[in-house]
């Protein structure tokens, strides 16, 4: 079986990614809960990142949140953490807002590509952005800027498919799309448009080295990259890194001080002359 990876721009990404799914946001959450694992793998990739006393005291991103799923998720692995869940469709993030959540939850309207400009500012000390990157234009520049607005050595996690560098994972993600997700999404929300984008873009989309490569770009280190069970192995993953935490003074203060400190009072000692 071969897969074919169309060239030509659909018209989802003519329009505007965010826009397509204002249109299925009410068929969102049907939609991926019948997919076995979704949450499930949200929830691991969120865990992965580490973050300490369940977030007490922590600023964390969710960007691209969608309806909430994995804002739901980070929550799960930081339940004390205050959260900022962005997304750029005011139909998907309404969905998000029906919901209840704790009072360090926030939902901001907004594009992940230019978050200063709906007042994000960091620093955060994690991101987590779920089936997001894919969907971005500019995502050289998008992860410069999530690597500006996290503190020195704190975590990102991109939850992404990624499955150009193996034959096996197109066929079955071409399989899983064609057989279920498309036909899913035409019964669902009377449209397959979005889910076959899902199915080119992730055809199109970065490999897990290539993925990689473009985070070590943008500055990020201690990269791993994690699978997950179920169908979905080796076809969804989680990309890690940090922001490299800040280096020590390369001028150590107390190299020139004499022993006996520097009575700072009387002047600075005499220069020694010859005995
Ligand atoms: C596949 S959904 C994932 C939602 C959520 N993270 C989850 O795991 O269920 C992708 C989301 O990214 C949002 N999105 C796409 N482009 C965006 C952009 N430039 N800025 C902000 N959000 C964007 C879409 O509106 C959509 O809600």
């Amino acid at each position: 079986m071969r897969c074919v990876t169309p060239s030509k721009p659909g018209p989802i990404e003519r329009g505007g990614v965010a826009r397509s799914f204002d249109a299925h946001a009410r068929s969102y959450d049907k939609l991926v809960g019948s997919n076995p694992g979704y949450h499930e793998h949200l929830r691991l990739s969120a865990k992965r990142m580490g973050l300490p006393d369940r977030g007490a005291g922590l600023r964390l991103l969710d960007v691209g949140c969608g309806t909430g799923a994995s804002t739901a998720a980070l929550l799960d692995a930081a339940p004390e953490a205050q959260i900022i869940a962005v997304d750029a469709s005011t139909e998907m993030i309404g969905q998000a807002q029906r919901k209840t959540w704790p009072r360090g939850v926030r939902f901001v309207h907004g594009n992940a590509e230019n978050l200063a400009m709906s007042g994000i500012v960091g620093p955060f000390d994690g991101i987590l952005a779920a089936y997001l990157l894919r969907n971005l234009v500019h995502k050289d520049a998008a992860l410069r800027q999530f690597h500006r607005l996290l503190r020195p050595g704190a975590p990102i996690a991109i939850h992404e498919y990624s499955v150009r560098d193996s034959l096996r994972s197109r066929i079955v993600w071409t399989a899983v799309c064609w057989g279920v997700i498309i036909p899913m999404g035409r019964l669902r929300a009377g449209s397959g448009d979005l889910y076959r984008y899902l199915w080119r873009s992730a055809l199109r989309f970065d490999g897990v080295t290539a993925l990689t490569e473009r985070l070590a770009a943008a500055g990020f280190e201690d990269l791993r990259v994690q699978t997950v069970p179920g169908w979905q192995q080796h076809i969804v993953h989680t990309f890690l890194g940090r922001r490299p935490a800040d280096p020590t003074p390369a001028i150590d203060p107390e190299a020139n001080t004499p022993a006996e400190g520097i009575n700072m009072t009387k002047g600075p000692p005499p220069e020694p002359g010859p005995a």
